[in-house]
């Protein structure tokens, strides 16, 4: 089988998880992944910024790189500014939304989930719309100090664990005030794997923590028409960021399990 080329777009080095588990599934491929480390973070910005931000990258993914399938890793990106995206470019597109709503209905016997996620991702509803569509109800909460504690690399600081703690006790009020028998935790952002056990330390006992990362490597699979079969990993990966490519060489590896070689510098208004 042939090698296609995907593009992995996010707003920071986040999105290497869904880069990890894209590897996973499809190995063959070659990649070229975009952090727009210059403008992060997008999760505390307008839909229209979002839009148009998300449209420059995926832009230059497939004109300027050609990519012929997209993965837009960001959760923000996929909450606001999908439909913009695809009208942007002639490729197939995936967002990690609906395949985290399709994890979560997988994971959840209640039928009632919690998402949490950045301020615009919850601002827009798009988690509790995709969890609707799957028959679940959702209550969605903004965490907006938690990008910056994993930026910081603060991924097993005890001021994590703080906040942590802090949010989603509030999370647990609001849910008992519903009526809410949760039993699974979407994290609803890039970032929030990498404090995957603080999180998972923290929540009820019983309680499911649902990553999309996974399900979008497998939403990828069937809809850029790759057949899952087991081969040898020949994948490429080629980085790019724009700004900050030390940082993102360092941290990055982290999201990505592996070294993220050389990262290029791009200029995505040049
Ligand atoms: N990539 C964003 C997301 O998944 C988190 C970082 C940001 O706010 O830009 O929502």
């Amino acid at each position: 089988m042939r090698s296609p080329h995907i593009g992995v777009f996010d707003s920071g080095f986040g999105g290497l998880t869904v880069l990890r588990a894209l590897l996973g599934h499809i190995p063959h491929a070659c990649y070229t992944f975009l952090g727009d480390t210059a403008r992060l973070p997008y999760g505390s910005k307008s839909r229209r910024t979002i839009a148009h931000y998300a449209s420059q990258a995926a832009q230059f993914l497939v004109e300027k790189q050609g990519a012929e399938y997209l993965v837009i890793a960001c959760n923000t990106a996929s909450a606001l500014a999908l439909d913009s995206i695809q009208q942007a470019v002639p490729v197939p597109v995936l967002g990690v939304v609906e395949p985290g709503a399709e994890a979560a209905r997988a994971a959840s016997k209640t039928g009632d989930v919690l998402v949490i996620a950045t301020a615009a991702t919850v601002q827009s509803h798009a988690y509790a719309t995709a969890c609707r569509e799957q028959g679940l109800r959702a209550l969605e909460k903004a965490c907006p100090l938690l990008v910056p504690l994993v930026e910081e690399g603060w991924t097993e600081h005890p001021v994590t664990r703080q906040v942590i703690d802090v949010y989603l006790s509030e999370l647990r009020a609001e849910a008992q005030a519903e009526g809410l028998q949760y039993d699974a935790l979407v994290l609803g952002c890039t970032h929030y794997p990498l404090i995957r056990s603080l999180l998972e330390q923290a929540v009820t006992p019983g309680v499911r923590v649902i990553d999309s990362a996974e399900a979008t490597a497998e939403a990828a699979m069937r809809l850029f028409g790759q057949d899952g079969e087991a081969r040898p990993s020949t994948a490429q990966v080629r980085c790019f960021a724009t700004d900050s490519v030390e940082k993102f060489e360092r941290l990055g590896s982290r999201f990505l399990g592996r070294p993220t070689g050389k990262v290029e510098l791009v200029d995505l208004d040049g």
